[in-house]
């Protein structure tokens, strides 16, 4: 069965990037789907030590390397973030860090990933677009950008989710 990693980069359990995160899964059939928070994690900020780029790994003892293995395993990587203060959580950007030298070694070659991000009313660009040249720079085969605002109407956030299943399951089934 593929497996579904998604990283849901709010601190809130039962949020507005759950409900998004929740409005994709219940149509995904026959998937085995883990969801997990950064606060799931113990992940110990970057030491700015430059060490991993020599390594090719953080020399910090935490859960980082449990993470790694779920996202790398994963046939399809999913990561949603709320905005805040126009940008990803901060917690996302403690993980994308300690993670930077995944962009020197290409370790997401390949790797099928949906980025999803919720806002009140503005600044979804700026998670969606960071985090887009991000997972580029590490190698992503990028799928889809869900942006989700919630001032819009119902209609058109059903028309998008709609287009992003039948877009998803073609784009998945090219590269099984
Ligand atoms: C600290 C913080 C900063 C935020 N900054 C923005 C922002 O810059 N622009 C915006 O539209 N919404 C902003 N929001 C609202 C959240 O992005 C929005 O409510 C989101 O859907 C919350 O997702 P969640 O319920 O999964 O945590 C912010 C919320 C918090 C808590």
């Amino acid at each position: 069965m593929k497996k579904i990693f998604i990283l849901n980069a709010s601190r809130r359990r039962k949020g507005n990037t759950t409900k998004l995160i929740s409005s994709v899964t219940e149509k995904l059939k026959d998937f085995d789907i883990e969801i997990a928070h950064p606060q799931d994690f113990n992940i110990k900020t970057c030491l700015g030590c430059h060490k991993c780029f020599i390594k090719a790994g953080c020399v910090q003892r935490d859960d980082l390397p449990l993470l790694e293995e779920k996202i790398l395993s994963s046939d399809l990587l999913i990561l949603a973030s709320p905005v805040y203060l126009h940008y990803m959580t901060g917690e996302l950007k403690v993980i994308l860090d300690k993670l930077s030298w995944w962009a020197h070694t290409l370790r997401l070659q390949g790797k099928p990933v949906v980025l999803l991000s919720t806002c009140s009313t503005n600044g979804q660009d700026t998670v969606i677009k960071p985090l887009g040249e991000i997972m580029n720079y590490m190698g992503e085969m990028s799928l889809q950008r869900l942006m989700h605002q919630w001032c819009l109407t119902k209609s058109i956030i059903l028309s998008g989710l709609i287009a992003f299943q039948k877009k998803y399951h073609q784009e998945l089934l090219k590269v099984s």
